[in-house]
């Protein structure tokens, strides 16, 4: 567990002044003296809060502000995933990843890569490739990628998703280019390249659905522990799982089985972090303050539960505001069959916080120091 984990506690008014520039901040949002600080809160139980941050934080200097004061570690959303990285074989699109990482470091942020081998959202001109071919890609591109960042990236998911058992692939494993051409295998190679290039960062194999208790989630965290155990007993250098526990109260859950695998993943020696938190508001009713409430007991009951586990040492929303979650964007709403404008979040779609924030923070007070 390095101790990089703990950065020291800073004063977030700072922060938010760096991201919003002394101009900004005599007309822009004054910070609430009694204001909620997830991020120290969090550090003062040696826990990393953050979240996962896209160029709204740079075009919008209010939403900057608030990772500023709220956040100590951000994940890119989509700034490092393969299609925005490589519209093209010819094209190596890094400035949106290096933006973030400037406004990261110019507010004394932790920075997560995400994700340097993921087998899904794959562009044409990959699919198109043939094995031989999405192999050298495969290698060109981890090692390209974080040597670049080599240094600066707290850890990096470096394979995210491994499994959908759906496919039908043997294992379970999820299929798309890189398990079509390198078998489950691309799991081990992709960790053995991103090692070789970047001996600083934790490398994190990071996995959807784990936290649900339905068929899909229980094949998943056996899967898991199977991979897990392939990957240790290979020598491969893994430092942390991540569960995305992005919460869906339609679907069943079971606390003891949850926090009896976090067990066994804290037992082959494993940090664990939330990487992707936020709570689907869909299956709650209408009225906003109730939904609200429903929201921030979902994020209270599963955090209460999982922080129980001292191995978690890391909780990172996906997206600090309703108005940026992932929850929001049109074909996600369709094929949930959702209409309403979505409130997954702790921060509304106007910046302010909800009852989800207050809920956090009591229940990162429950974390074992
Ligand atoms: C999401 C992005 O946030 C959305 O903007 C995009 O439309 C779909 O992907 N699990 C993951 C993330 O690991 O990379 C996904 O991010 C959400 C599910």
């Amino acid at each position: 567990m390095s101790d990089r984990l703990h950065a020291p506690l800073r004063h977030p008014n700072r922060r938010g002044f760096l991201a919003l520039g002394a101009g900004a901040l005599l007309n822009g949002p004054l910070f609430a003296s009694d204001e909620i600080v997830l991020g120290d809160i969090a550090a003062r139980r040696r826990l990393l809060f953050g979240a996962s941050i896209a160029e709204e934080a740079l075009t919008n200097p209010a939403y900057g502000a608030l990772y500023a004061r709220q956040a100590r570690i951000v994940t890119t959303d989509w700034a490092l995933k393969f299609p925005i990285l490589r519209p093209s074989a010819e094209i190596w699109n890094f400035g949106p990843a290096d933006r973030l990482l400037a406004f990261a470091r110019q507010n004394r942020l932790l920075f997560r890569g995400h994700t340097l081998i993921w087998n899904e959202g794959s562009p044409d001109w990959l699919k198109a490739l043939s094995a031989r071919e999405t192999a050298r890609v495969f290698d060109e591109h981890i090692e390209r990628v974080a040597a670049r960042y080599a240094g600066r990236v707290h850890s990096w998911d470096v394979v995210n998703e491994p499994f959908w058992h759906d496919h039908g692939a043997p294992g379970g494993f999820r299929r798309g280019p890189w398990f079509d051409a390198l078998g489950p295998a691309y799991v081990e190679r992709a960790f053995r390249r991103a090692a070789a290039v970047d001996r600083s960062a934790t490398l994190v194999l990071n996995e959807a659905h784990a936290e649900h208790d339905d068929p899909v989630g229980r094949a998943i965290r056996k899967s898991l522990l199977r991979l897990v155990d392939t990957l240790l007993d290979a020598g491969v250098s893994l430092q942390a799982v991540g569960l995305q526990s992005h919460l869906r109260p339609g679907l069943p859950r079971n606390g003891a089985a949850f926090v009896d695998f976090l067990h066994r993943l804290a037992a082959r020696k494993l940090d664990i972090y939330l990487t992707e938190l936020d709570v689907d508001d869909g299956p709650f009713p209408d009225p906003i303050a109730e939904r609200d409430a429903k929201v921030a007991q979902t994020y209270v009951d599963y955090l209460r539960e999982v922080l129980a586990v001292p191995a978690i040492r890391m909780i990172v929303l996906w997206q600090l505001s309703d108005r940026y979650s992932w929850y929001r964007d049109p074909a996600i709403m369709r094929a949930m069959g959702r209409t309403r404008p979505p409130r997954p979040l702790p921060f509304d779609a106007d910046l302010r916080p909800k009852a989800a924030v207050a809920a956090l923070a009591a229940a990162l007070e429950h974390h074992p120091i």
